[in-house]
């Protein structure tokens, strides 16, 4: 029997820097993906694979992530009085319950995989995700849940991977595999940003994961890595030799909102995937072009 992934970390510490100046005063992942903050989704994400409680791990005047998920009763209470009735609804559904949200201040930005175990306190002694909610994910099973899935047939350490760009691999974290099996694949080994044709596979860690907790003790000495950071990838491959880690193809599309191109991508994706919105986006983006 696995544990049950009840605790998921999003790290969202990050400047922003690709997204300037919409993120110089709200938090980047607060920025609107039509009409909801990237978080949003990302937490409905979440919710839909039992995660229960969020541990955030934030930076300096973050502050407004709190109070996007808490009540907001001069909103609510006028939105009543008017009979905003959907509108309302549309509010309070991303209201966290009393003590589901955590949060753990990353001081400075040392890397992935220091803000990963900036949370090790709350998580303890149990499996969790990890969320990179710059990564917005559309899928019609929500791509946490595939993981879950994968996981619980599995068990150890899950991480959620897709095709790279091509030429774009010296970018992001690869993996290494011996073979496929399917969608889900045992892994033998991964490197965080490789030199341009060096990348082991063409499959990229694409922002979500499945880890055990004794990552915490691995990322604890963890030494620098790419760019002088704590990299989460070079933990994962020491736990690695311990520990099994099956790399996951997920069925659905990527976009990263932390780049000004992806985060235009996602808006019109997300557009056109409501069904009350879908038409009107579609005749909107057509005159346009
Ligand atoms: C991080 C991870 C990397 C992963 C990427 C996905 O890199 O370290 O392994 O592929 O997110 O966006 P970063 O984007 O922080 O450089």
């Amino acid at each position: 029997m696995t544990k049950r992934v009840r605790k998921a970390v999003l790290p969202v510490a990050g400047l922003g820097t690709r997204v300037l100046p919409g993120a110089k005063t709200t938090p980047k992942n607060l920025l609107n993906v039509v009409d909801r903050p990237i978080l949003s989704y990302v937490v409905e994400e979440a919710r839909a694979a039992g995660i229960e409680h969020f541990v955030f791990v934030t930076g300096r005047g973050q502050g407004a992530i709190e109070d996007y998920f808490d009540a907001n009763p001069e909103i609510e209470n006028a939105l009543e009085a008017k009979g905003k009735l959907d509108i309302l609804a549309e509010v309070r559904r991303d209201l966290m319950q009393p003590g589901q949200m955590s949060f753990v201040r990353q001081m400075a930005p040392l890397g992935l995989g220091h803000a990963v175990w900036c949370a090790r306190d709350v998580i303890g002694d149990e499996p969790f995700a990890v969320m990179l909610p710059d990564m917005l994910m559309a899928a019609d099973t929500p791509a946490l849940a595939q993981a879950v899935a994968a996981y619980e047939q599995v068990g150890g350490n899950i991480i959620v991977v897709e095709p790279v760009p091509e030429g774009e691999a010296h970018k992001y974290g690869i993996v290494a595999l011996n073979g496929r099996d399917g969608r889900l694949t045992r892994m033998t080994g991964m490197v965080e940003k490789p030199a341009p044709g060096t990348e082991p596979s063409n499959l990229f860690i694409s922002g979500r994961y499945i880890l055990q907790p004794e990552i915490f003790g691995t990322l604890e000495t963890q030494a620098r890595g790419a760019g002088g950071e704590i990299q989460l990838t070079d933990a994962m491959a020491s736990l690695m030799e311990r520990q099994a880690f099956h790399a996951l193809e997920y069925e659905g599309t990527t976009y990263d909102c932390g780049d000004k191109l992806g985060l235009l991508r996602a808006n019109v994706a997300f557009a056109l995937r409501r069904p009350e919105l879908a038409d009107d986006a579609r005749a909107a983006i057509r005159a346009l072009l």
